[in-house]
């Protein structure tokens, strides 16, 4: 279907003023009076709208209305001309042809509607203007991600979603199954023969172990892709299934990451505040005031980094109660991550060198014997967007924590092998796309970065069923 975007239109008008066009779009608001009627057109290709006039001499009320209703989908063709506003451009509309009709019960009347109805209608929210931004900016935060790493060297791998093995050793894997029911079966053993794999499978939390093993012949490496977690938390920042991105990198220590951290995170802020300029502003508007001033300083200055036992130190004198109580050794929850980010730093701030017992297997003991290489960036407003840490190389060391943690050694083996052949200082992180999302938007929930939310209790599986008071 040959036609001219409306962002083209807007961006190159100079091209198009006076000339005929043809334009595809879903009606977004549309006015009827006496002479005219008029029609806010929008293609998806740039949040702003363009105007289409009907002359109502042209056409006639019975193929106009369903033109106007809003949700039609339309294609109309006439000359682009200059609008009311200076600098704007509308068409005059000559032909239109209705390519979807857009019933009645259309959910998105003309009201402004509240991002939790939005989010039962997951199948039409992306038409309003909030979701249009959101997704264009998440396509082009992925595309600055790619970017970055591929400028820099990186290799993006594929790393399996259907794995053995816990990463995190949290134990929040989702199980895959092929095994139904069967109160034949006697034991865990023999229902795992019956299975599809011959022995136990779940969905990956993170692509890392196996980002390793490329990172440890091809140097430095990332992936990119769904992780998913099966965490009873239900929270405005945890999804069941996220995306991550996660670069390993062989020779290199806990500083030399925490700098391609850094850069990255720069990299790609300064990318959107160029790409995506209409759309933070909008986000600017509606959502967090000082958004885009917040991400420059994000973009020109240094990020704070605070050893966690100094971070432990703060919250102890910050006088505050809190409803964790602070002690070393505590893991930090939001309500620490917030005092840090919002109070003290008012910037991102890399916390490092956690306690070993509160970290994952894998993380590179430091000499104190009582600490792990490790660091979380933590962002103001959002908390926890990036984990990272030195991976432990040593062949003995990270024996004798599997032992110590009571995994599986046999489950571990290749992973061990790595440390047997070659073995180098490496390290790597983990940046959460949603949560990153959360920080360049300022739009306070999760569920609303990501196409289809998976969280505890809610799958919101194509609900093409719309509630009954909208009808
Ligand atoms: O800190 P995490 O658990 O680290 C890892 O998975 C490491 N294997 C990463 C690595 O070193 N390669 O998770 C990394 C990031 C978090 O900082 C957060 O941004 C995001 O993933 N994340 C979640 N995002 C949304 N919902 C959840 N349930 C998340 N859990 C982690
Ligand atoms: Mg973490």
């Amino acid at each position: 279907m040959k036609h001219t975007s409306i962002s083209e239109l807007f961006n190159h008008k100079e091209n198009y003023l006076g000339k005929q066009v043809t334009v595809c779009g879903w009606v977004r608001t549309s006015r009827d009076s006496k002479n005219v009627a008029f029609v806010e057109l929008n293609d998806g290709s740039t949040l702003t709208h363009i105007q289409v006039v009907f002359e109502k001499s042209e056409f006639g009320d019975s193929q106009l209305a369903p033109l106007l209703a809003l949700g039609a989908a339309i294609k109309v063709e006439g000359k682009l001309v200059s609008g009311m506003k200076a600098e704007s451009v509308e068409i005059a509309a000559k032909s239109a042809t209705l390519l979807g009709a857009s019933d009645p019960s259309y959910p998105m009347q003309k009201k402004r509607h509240t991002l939790e109805f939005l989010r039962t209608i997951p199948h039409l929210r992306v038409r309003t203007n909030t979701f249009n931004a959101m997704f264009r900016i998440r396509s082009e935060l992925s595309y600055a991600i790619h970017s970055f790493f591929h400028e820099n060297g990186f290799y993006y791998v594929h790393t399996p979603i259907i794995t053995g093995s816990d990463c995190e050793g949290a134990g929040e894997i989702f199980k895959v199954t092929t095994v139904g029911y069967d109160p034949t079966v006697k034991s865990e053993e023999e229902y795992y023969r019956k299975d599809f794999f011959g022995c136990a499978a779940g969905l990956t939390v993170s692509g890392q172990l196996e980002g390793e093993t490329m990172a440890t012949a091809l140097g430095k490496i990332y992936t990119f892709g769904p992780t998913f977690r099966a965490e009873n938390s239900n929270t405005t920042r945890h999804a069941a299934e996220f995306w991550q991105i996660e670069p390993e990198v062989a020779f290199a220590e806990l500083d030399d990451i925490i700098e391609i951290a850094t850069d990255m995170i720069k990299y790609i802020v300064r990318y959107l505040l160029k790409s995506c300029a209409a759309e933070l502003k909008f986000f600017e508007e509606r959502f967090e005031a000082g958004l885009i001033a917040k991400l420059e300083n994000v973009a020109n200055s240094d990020f704070a980094r605070v050893d966690y036992t100094s971070a432990i130190d703060l919250l102890k004198k910050s006088g505050k109660q809190f409803a964790y109580p602070v002690e070393w050794g505590c893991d930090l929850q939001t309500e620490h991550e917030r005092y840090l980010t919002d109070e003290v730093f008012k910037k991102p701030v890399f916390v490092t060198d956690y306690p070993k017992e509160i970290k994952s297997f894998y993380m590179k003991l430091n000499p104190d014997n009582k600490t792990v290489a490790a660091t979380d960036l933590l962002v103001p407003g959002v908390g926890e967007i990036i984990g990272c840490s030195e991976r432990e190389n040593d062949y003995d060391k990270l024996l004798k924590i599997i032992k110590e943690r009571k995994m599986k050694i046999e489950d571990y083996e290749q992973y061990l092998d790595l440390r047997k052949f070659g073995s180098v200082p490496h390290s790597g992180f983990g940046l959460g796309l949603e949560r990153m999302m959360m920080y360049v938007t300022g739009i306070g929930n999760i569920r609303d970065t990501i196409a289809y939310p998976r969280t505890v209790k809610n799958l919101n599986q194509n609900i093409y069923t719309i509630p009954k008071s909208f009808r």
